[in-house]
Formats: structure tokens, sequence, C-alpha cells
């Protein structure tokens, strides 16, 4: 894992673009995932407008969602599938065909996590990961306690996750689930991306930084991934300690 630390959210997120930027001029065709939440917003504005004003052609990557609300439909605002066409594939040109999300109303959500490992498997893995960190260190829908083994899986989601949800919609929803892409998935990611910034984040990045990496924390398993970036602000590691920051 590499750690870098900005001075603002605004230079966390220009950092992350940059990156998925560099990726794609490289490599086209690339696989990639992306998380939604409030962490994303500002790098995927950036990232549509340093698309737009590098010419980089989106329009060959393959995009998939890392997870999505259970019994909650595509077109509802506050969907993952509704905020990632809005802040993400309709402003980068790409089309519904180079799209895979998870069906949130899904009469077999467990084909719909066949469908998923499928495909990733068949594309031969994510090449870019874009991930936040839930308050109760969960990463997409994987829980604390999650089984680090799983794939795609529905997961029962716990009141933290569900209080932080409900901010998504305007209006009431009712989530009890998720559905998400597993561990493995994101441990096997070529580049993974963990991002988090703001105040109210500084006690899960402690703990992810600085207690053991166990399932108990699962966003602390990027800590053994060998390209994976964990991006911060200043607001967001407050809490750690000197010899923490110092580690690069
Ligand atoms: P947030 O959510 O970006 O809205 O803080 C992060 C997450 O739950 O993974």
């Amino acid at each position: 894992m590499h750690k870098k630390i900005f001075p603002s959210g605004n230079a966390m997120a220009a950092a992350a673009a940059d990156i998925i930027i560099d990726l794609v001029k490289d490599m086209p065709d690339a696989l990639l995932c992306f998380a939604t939440g409030n962490t994303p917003i500002e790098t995927y504005r950036l990232l549509v407008q340093k698309a737009h004003d590098e010419q980089v052609d989106f329009s060959r990557c393959f995009c998939i969602g890392l997870d999505e609300w259970l019994g909650v439909a595509p077109e509802t605002s506050g969907s993952c599938h509704y905020i990632l066409h809005q802040q993400l594939f309709s402003p980068l040109g790409i089309a519904a065909s180079q799209v895979h999300l998870f069906d949130g109303m899904a009469a077999d959500p467990e084909l719909e996590c066949k469908k998923m490992n499928i495909l990733v498997a068949e594309k031969g893995g994510v090449d870019c990961m874009v991930v936040g960190v839930g308050l109760n260190g969960h990463v997409g829908f994987n829980e604390p306690g999650v089984d680090t083994k799983l794939g795609a899986h529905v997961q029962e989601l716990h009141q933290t996750t569900l209080d932080s949800g409900k901010h998504y919609f305007d209006t009431p929803v009712p989530i009890r689930k998720g559905i998400t892409l597993g561990l493995t998935h994101v441990m096997h990611a070529k580049l993974l991306l963990m991002l988090a910034n703001g105040t109210h984040k500084a006690p899960v990045v402690k703990q992810l930084l600085q207690d053991e990496v166990s399932n108990v924390l699962p966003a602390s398993f990027i800590r053994r991934h060998g390209n994976g970036w964990l991006l911060l602000d200043e607001a967001a590691a407050c809490m750690l300690e000197e010899q923490v920051l110092l580690e690069k």
C-alpha cells in the first residue's frame, strides 16, 4: 500500500482523477470499477473535466459498479446506478453497452452476483477500482465481519450504513440489504484507489492504519494490497500518530 495525504479534499480528488486519466490513456479498454457516495463526487467531477480538456476517450473502457442497494430501482435518484450514470457515464460518453451494474431489483440476486463474478473473471480482473471508506470501515457493502473470501454477494447492512445511506435519497426507501463486489475483487484489483476525506473519517482512518488488518475493519485490507493507494486529505489524517504519518 501507498499512502498520500493532500492539503484539501479537492487536491485529493484532483490526484485521484489524474491517476484514472493516466491509466485510461495507457489502457483505453480498461475495466474500471466505481463506488458512489459523497467521497468520490469531486473526483468524478474533475475526471469528467480533465477527460474533456485532455480529450481522453473513455468510450472503449468497460465500467462496473462496486455495489447497489437491494430493492432500489435503477431509475431511483440515489441508487448507485442513477448516480454513476449521472456523474460519470453520461458526461464521459460511455455507452450503456460498456457498462454493467448490479440490478437492485433483480428477482434472483444470487444470479446477479454470479453474472458479475463471471464478467470480472472473463475480463481478466478489474484494472482500476475506486472505493470510499464507510464510517464503520466497510468497503462497498463488505461490512465488518465479512467473509474475506467472498466474491460478489448479498449483504445484510449494518445500522451505520443504513443511517448514512438514507441521506443519498430524496424520498425514504426501505433498504436493508446491499449487493456488492467482494473483498476478493477489491484485493485483486490491479490498481486500488481508496479515498477518504473530512474529519468525520478521521477515526476510521486511524483504525484502518493503526489497528490490526482484519475483517473487523474491511478497509484495513488495503494495507496488504501491493498497488493500493490510500488517498487522504489532512482532515481525514488528523488523528494519525506521527510515526504513521511518516510511513509512506
Ligand atoms: P461516503 O460513503 O463516501 O458517502 O462517505 C463511503 C462508503 O460508505 O463507502
